[in-house]
C-alpha cells in the first residue's frame, strides 16, 4: 500500500466556535507552495468530525506540529470526538488575538485562515494560508511509527478499530455524494506523450 509505506508528521489542528473549543489529530497535511510568507497548504478533514466542521464554519484554525514527548495527545485528540468530550480541560494552552487556542510545548505552529474548500466527499480539503507561523528548536517532530509505537497495546487495539470504522463511514460518504463521482481522465482529451 502506497502511503502505509510512508512516515508522516502528526498535526493537532485546533479550532474555537463561540466558547467552544474542538481539536484533532491530522496527519494529511500538505504544503503547497515554496513561498513561506505567506505559507500555504491543504489539510484534508472529514466532514463527520468536530473540528472540521467548526472550522468549515469559522473559517480559522491553529496547526501545531506534535514534538516527540507529546504521544499521549495522540489518543486524547485522535481517537475521541469532541462532540463526545471535552477535549481541553486541564491542559496548558492560551488563546491567540483572534480566538484560537494554541497549546503549549509543541515543534512548531501556525495560525491559518481558510481560503477555499474542496469537498470530495469523503473529505473538506480547506485550503488556507498562514500570516504568523513559528517553531521551537530544541523540539523535534513525532512520525506515525514513534506515535504508534508509543501507545499501549490497548489503545493501539482502539486506533485500529477506530480507523476500519473510519474507512467504513468514509465508503458510505462517498457512495452518497452523488456530487463527487471520480471519472477517469485517460477518456478526456488531454495530451499525450508519444
Ligand atoms: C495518527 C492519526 C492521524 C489522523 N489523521 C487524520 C486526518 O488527516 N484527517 C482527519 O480528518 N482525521 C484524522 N484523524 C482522525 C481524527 O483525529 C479523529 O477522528 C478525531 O477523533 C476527530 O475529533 P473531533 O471530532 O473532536 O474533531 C487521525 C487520527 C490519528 C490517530
Amino acid at each position: 500500500m502506497l502511503f502505509e509505506q510512508a512516515d508522516p508528521e502528526i498535526y493537532l489542528l485546533t479550532t474555537a466556535l463561540g466558547d467552544q473549543l474542538a481539536g484533532q489529530i491530522a496527519t494529511w497535511v500538505m504544503p503547497i507552495s515554496l513561498i513561506p510568507d505567506p505559507l500555504r497548504l491543504i489539510v484534508a478533514l472529514s466532514p463527520t468530525g468536530q473540528t472540521c466542521q467548526f472550522i468549515d464554519r469559522r473559517g480559522q484554525f491553529f496547526i501545531h506540529l506534535l514534538a516527540t514527548d507529546q504521544i499521549p495527545w495522540l489518543s486524547h485528540f485522535g481517537l475521541y470526538s469532541g462532540f463526545d468530550c471535552d477535549k481541553f480541560t486541564g491542559l496548558d494552552y492560551q488563546l491567540t488575538p483572534s480566538g484560537l487556542p494554541h497549546l503549549k510545548g509543541t515543534c512548531a505552529w501556525a495560525e491559518c485562515e481558510v481560503l477555499w474548500k474542496i469537498d470530495t466527499g469523503d473529505r473538506y480539503l480547506f485550503l488556507a494560508h498562514s500570516l504568523h507561523q513559528s517553531h521551537d528548536p530544541t523540539k523535534h517532530p513525532l512520525r506515525l511509527t514513534q506515535g504508534r509505537n508509543g501507545l499501549s497495546p490497548a489503545e493501539q487495539d482502539q486506533h485500529r478499530q477506530k480507523y476500519e470504522a473510519d474507512i467504513q463511514r468514509a465508503r458510505q460518504l462517498l457512495q452518497s455524494a452523488d456530487h463527487w463521482q471520480m471519472s477517469p481522465v485517460a477518456e478526456k482529451d488531454i495530451p499525450r506523450r508519444e
